[in-house]
């Protein structure tokens, strides 16, 4: 029985060295339990019974690595995903950081951490600029969206989006920031423009400054505990003096992060430096 185990687990491990060789993926950053689920999924999809049966299929056939990143990543994300949240961002927060910066260089910075195909960035950009009308080109804005999802940051990076998913985005905003092509929604070039999109990993990249606003969103829940207890204060220092940091509905602050940041809307998962 022992023996069984043993080898389950050497497989197991072989398999994450895979990942972690082949798509510079840090399993370590997961917690077990839903890494596992996760590479069950694509067990089950490829009807393998064990790890060993799924290293060998991924070892003789490459297609199958950009589904496992696919499913591993978990990128499901929506423009406008969770519209309490974009009231609240809307009504009071880029009102705030606008009047902020209201004078002298007009820099506004935002990183949207954990982008996925960008449709965060986006829907940021969208409100800003209709925030701002006629004032947008006094402002010197810039939103940086960091993925480890090579597919998605591309995707990102052309901003070409299909009909299911613009469905929380309003008809006012489709006709002025979206152009039709053929049955594809593209976001307008000024939009595009304020956009900048990079692959970096959050546990492992270069540590960041300057942010207004930081939106890390639906990325950290699953991530192991003392990780995301180093992140939130990297956040934290990512952030200029009363700078927003933004998570997901179902992440909570954790560690000295949670003395540390001033709760601004603690319901909506909005806080302040
Ligand atoms: C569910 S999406 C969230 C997208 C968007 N923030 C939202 O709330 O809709 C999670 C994203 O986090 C990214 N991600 C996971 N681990 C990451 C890491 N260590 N560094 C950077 N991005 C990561 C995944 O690739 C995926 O695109």
């Amino acid at each position: 029985m022992l023996k069984t185990m043993e080898k389950k687990d050497e497989d197991y491990e072989l398999l994450k060295k895979l990942i972690q060789q082949k798509l510079g993926f840090n399993c370590e950053q997961y917690k077990d339990s839903h890494f596992k689920r996760r590479i069950d999924v694509r067990l089950r999809a490829t009807n393998s019974k064990t790890y060993k049966e799924y290293v060998n299929l991924l070892q003789n056939n490459r297609n199958e690595y950009p589904e496992l990143m696919e499913t591993l990543t978990v990128n499901v994300t929506n423009f406008f995903r969770n519209a309490e949240v974009y009231d609240i961002i809307e009504k009071e927060v880029l009102p705030a950081l606008i009047k902020a910066k209201n004078s002298g260089l007009r820099t506004i910075r935002i990183w949207s951490a954990g982008c996925s195909i960008g449709v965060e960035a986006y829907s940021i950009a969208m409100l800003l600029h209709h925030l701002l009308g006629n004032d947008f080109n006094k402002y010197n804005i810039k939103i940086t969206g960091t993925d480890i999802d090579k597919e998605s940051l591309l995707k990102a990076q052309k901003g070409i989006y299909s009909e299911i998913e613009m469905k929380d985005v309003r008809p006012a905003f489709l006709n002025k920031y979206f152009t039709k092509q053929g049955k594809d929604y593209v976001i307008s070039d000024e939009l595009k423009k304020i956009a900048q999109f990079k692959k970096q990993d959050l546990i492992t990249g270069p540590k960041m400054s300057g942010f207004d606003a930081i939106f890390c969103r639906n990325v950290t829940i699953y991530f192991q505990k003392e990780l995301q207890e180093v992140l939130y204060m990297d956040f934290y220092n990512a952030l200029s003096k009363d700078g927003f940091f933004i998570m997901g509905k179902t992440e909570t602050l954790l560690g000295p992060s949670k003395d540390t940041f001033k709760p601004y809307n603690s319901k909506e998962r909005i806080y302040q430096k």
